[in-house]
């Protein structure tokens, strides 16, 4: 019966938007099925409009760490809209969140707020050819930069290749700009430099790339990329948005540790991009950096950048209050120990139950391996076949009350909000209707 709520809504949005939504994986194309509308959501849980209720792992695609409406951070956007919505001009609030974002990167003095992790990107390309003088940028295969026409290029074939536009509406030229090597190899870093090194302005990677999959990098693989950005003269961007607070205060670049579930990477990057997080669920993204780098952009200096909802003072509310609820570092013990929970309980699973998928996890960020062998560390170790079974245990979770982000290559995400018993519960689920042929 409630499906038919969804059905109904879902029919209405076809006639109006391109697919029936705002943002592609919304329409659930990867797994198949009808979208959910959601209602409303608080704590670990979503609510649909045919009255379902689902313990949610998408968290939003990241930004709600404190988990769906946490009322610290609803207050303060009550109360800073209750002041008013959009001023245009310069606000204490905005003061604050810098001061805050800054705390977690000390080696960076300055940040400039836009609203999504795609301006931010953007805007830093923008800053490290402005301070090179150079033009191309060095990306990697798997990883997602947001929807900017450079960075939406792919590799063809070979080692190191120019990009080819992997959208349609993507000029060749543009897409000829952006070098793309694969992960987890140094030699495809140095065949980039070695073919292209006077003209890189940057090197930008996810720190943990997590947007295809989980694959997780060595640390000597990182610390290689450091080493040939500064060899060449070349700026080092850490894109941020997912992984930026996510794993202490701060960034990933220096705070990854082996309690954490990754090896430290011990790398400090020229430029980070953040977005989710320092947002707390609404729109508020940054481009942080040394005040060598980011006072070349207006008015300060000659790159040109601005927006009309940049700094908006009820967004940055909700990015202060959230920061603020993450200083005293009680929720990443909590997030620590869901996690040292959750692996415990996947470990049982696979011993006791023939056909249990392993999962990979960094912190409060967890992806189910459904392939065969060690976890990947390259975009092109996962077999499509991952698909199908994903696919059904997604439909098999979601009558089950468990909400799964809508793609096999998509991570899912713990949040303050989440206990012991349900990461549990969510091993167990997935264990099941996996090994259970779903
Ligand atoms: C690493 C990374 N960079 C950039 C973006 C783009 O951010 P937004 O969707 O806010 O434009 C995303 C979005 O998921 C992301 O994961």
């Amino acid at each position: 019966m409630s499906d038919d709520v969804h059905a109904a809504l879902y029919e209405r949005a076809l006639k109006l938007a391109p697919a029936g939504v705002n943002s592609p994986v919304r329409a659930w194309k990867s797994v198949g099925g009808t979208p959910r509308y959601i209602k409303r959501a608080a704590g670990a849980y979503m609510y649909g409009e045919g009255g379902e209720r689902w313990v949610d792992y998408c968290m939003a695609w990241g930004p709600n760490i404190l988990g769906h409406a946490p009322p610290a951070v609803v207050d303060a956007v009550a109360e800073a809209a209750a002041d008013g919505l959009a001023f245009g001009a310069v606000t204490r609030g905005e003061i604050e969140l810098a001061e805050r974002i800054l705390v977690g990167y000390p080696f960076f003095d300055r940040a400039r707020l836009v609203c999504t992790g795609t301006e931010a990107v953007l805007t830093a390309l923008r800053l490290a050819r402005a301070k090179t003088g150079r033009t191309r940028i060095l990306k990697f295969a798997g990883c997602y930069h947001g929807h900017g026409d450079s960075m939406l290029v792919k590799a063809g074939s070979g080692l190191v290749t120019f990009g080819i536009g992997d959208s349609a509406g993507v000029s060749a030229a543009t897409a000829a700009e952006t070098i793309v090597a694969p992960l987890d190899d140094e030699s495809a870093i140095d065949a980039a430099f070695a073919q292209f090194g006077d003209d890189i302005a940057a090197a930008i990677i996810e720190p943990v790339p997590a947007n295809n999959g989980l694959l997780v990098q060595r640390p000597e693989w990182h610390r290689h990329l450091r080493a040939a950005c500064t060899k060449h003269g070349a700026l080092l961007i850490h894109d941020e948005v997912i992984t930026g607070f996510r794993f202490g205060y701060g960034g990933a670049g220096r705070l990854l540790r082996d309690d954490h579930g990754a090896p430290a990477i011990g790398v400090e990057p020229d430029l980070v991009t953040l977005g989710k997080i320092v947002g707390g669920g609404m729109p508020v993204a940054a481009v942080i950096g040394p005040a060598a780098i980011l006072d070349q952009l207006a008015p300060a200096g000659p790159v040109y950048q601005a927006g009309t909802m940049a700094g908006n003072p009820v967004a940055v509310a909700a990015g202060n209050a959230t920061l603020a609820a993450l200083g005293d570092g009680t929720v990443y013990a909590h997030l620590a120990a869901l996690g040292a929970v959750f692996d415990e309980a996947v470990a049982a699973l696979v011993v006791a139950l023939p056909g249990a998928p392993a999962w990979v996890r960094v912190g409060p960020v967890v992806w189910p391996w459904l392939g065969e062998g060690e976890p990947p560390r390259t975009d092109a170790a996962i077999p499509s076949s991952v698909r199908g079974p994903f696919g059904r245990a997604h439909a098999r979770l979601l009558a089950e009350g468990i909400h799964l982000p809508p793609s096999a290559f998509e991570v899912g995400f713990f949040s303050a909000a989440h206990t012991v018993a349900q990461v549990r519960e969510l091993a167990a689920a997935f264990a099941g209707a996996i090994a259970g042929g779903a």
